[in-house]
């Protein structure tokens, strides 16, 4: 059977993009219909990063979605900068007028995301086939299919929230997008253990072996990470020698180390760099990692699909509220300001604290000068401080209609 249904705004994808966007457009009285190609419990149950910038907190709470991470997040102050078997703290909060960041893991987000908007009864469709995007210069349409049922859903704008690999950047028209691109030759290889974390903050640790990160879920959870060859195939890494790699590179000369416990997920993640400008065509709007792509290193990702949506969020409500476009015109040039400065910083904590094979001993001495500079100068802890709890959105949370 054929649905035509109608709507203000087709959201494709319910990452936590499209789902943040939906409760921005929900809060603000605009219709959506998000649209989902894989099911509820994939979605929930993807192991992806877990760190919320200062602002992304603030605007989960101000979406009336904050109840879980005020519950289940772990507030940090600082974090820790290991290199030469010394770990250097860095005070965030200190640094920044009282500014931290919250470890919350992203399938959390989207859990408390996907819970707070079925309660309103508001359309999601997840498993949906075939899912198309047409007419995006005059009258956009998304069709899907849904077990055996068509759908064709005729809506004044497209959100394309679908990230890196879904279809919405690739319904461009040829030549529209310019591709700003760059692949690291390693990736990371990363666990979830079930231990209890044994420091209070992150440890991010350059060690002549490569890259090396200590991070949490919860009390009794600990994620960790270290850097492998990009092509890495997790089969050939027993949870003896992951264990035994982690602790080789995470050891401190003072005795710290992570609490070994058992392995309960592991994967390895290759990391790139991408950015495909505008982020805009026609009707069509590009937000999160369908547009931009960073390497987890400085824990951007999910904060910067955060900051595309709330831009998203008041160009929409500014077009149905007031008739405005020129918010709508300005959306990929706004969003693109800060996407490239959380590139720049993710760029840099990846150079500075990685083993490079194509590297020099000029290049290893300059590392190590760098990191040195980095923990011994309040300046250059304090640049860290404020991009790792997260630079300024664009535009306030009011113009988007949230309470501050
Ligand atoms: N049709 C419908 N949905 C799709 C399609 C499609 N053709 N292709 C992909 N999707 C869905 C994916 O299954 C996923 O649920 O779109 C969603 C995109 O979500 P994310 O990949 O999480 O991207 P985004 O919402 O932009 O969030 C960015 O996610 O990848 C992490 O590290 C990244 O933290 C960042 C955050
Ligand atoms: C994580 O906890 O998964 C994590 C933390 C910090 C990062 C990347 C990932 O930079």
């Amino acid at each position: 059977m054929l649905h035509r249904l109608t709507t203000q705004v087709g959201i494709v994808g319910a990452g936590p993009a499209g789902l943040l966007l939906a409760r921005l457009l929900q809060v603000n009285g605009i219709d959506a219909i998000v649209i989902e190609n894989r099911s509820r419990e994939h979605v929930i149950d993807r192991v992806r990063a877990g760190v919320l910038e200062h602002g992304t907190v603030t605007l989960l709470t101000a979406l009336g979605v904050g109840a879980g991470v005020r519950r289940g997040g772990l507030r940090h102050d600082g974090v820790h900068i290991s290199f030469r078997g010394h770990r250097h703290h860095i005070d965030l909060a200190g640094l920044t007028d009282g500014k931290g960041i919250t470890v919350y893991g992203q399938n959390e987000v989207v859990r408390d995301l996907i819970d707070a908007r079925v309660a309103t009864g508001a359309p999601l469709y997840f498993e949906a086939a075939h899912v198309e995007v047409r007419g995006l210069e005059s009258s956009p349409e998304i069709r899907f299919r849904h077990g055996d049922d068509e759908y064709e859903v005729r809506c004044d704008f497209i959100a394309g929230c679908d990230g890196f690999h879904g279809i919405c950047r690739q319904a461009f028209p040829e030549g529209v997008l310019t591709i700003y691109e760059r692949a690291y030759p390693f990736g990371w290889l990363g666990i979830l253990a079930e231990a209890a974390p044994s420091s209070d903050e992150l440890v991010y640790t350059y060690h002549d072996r490569g890259f090396a990160l200590f991070s949490m879920r919860s009390p009794t959870i600990t994620r960790l990470y270290f850097q492998v060859a990009p092509d890495e195939s997790i089969e050939q890494w027993s949870d003896h020698a992951i264990w035994e790699e982690m602790l080789r590179r995470m050891t401190t000369s003072d005795g710290w180390q992570p609490s070994v416990g058992p392995i309960l997920q592991k994967s390895v993640t290759p990391m790139r760099s991408f950015v495909a400008a505008p982020m805009r065509h026609g009707r069509l709007f590009l937000a999160g990692d369908a547009a931009h792509i960073v390497p987890p290193t400085g824990a951007k990702g999910l904060n910067l699909a955060a900051s595309d949506v709330l831009v998203l969020g008041r160009a929409l409500k500014g077009f149905y509220q007031a008739g405005r476009t020129d918010w709508l015109a300005e959306y990929s040039e706004t969003c693109l300001r800060r996407v490239w400065k959380a590139q720049r910083f993710s760029w840099w904590m990846t150079s500075t604290l990685h083993r490079f094979p194509d590297e020099t001993a000029f290049d290893h001495q300059r590392q190590l000068a760098d990191l040195d500079y980095l923990t011994g100068s309040r300046a250059a802890m304090t640049s860290l401080a404020e991009q790792y709890v997260g630079l300024p959105f664009e535009v306030p949370l009011e113009s988007a209609g949230l309470p501050v």
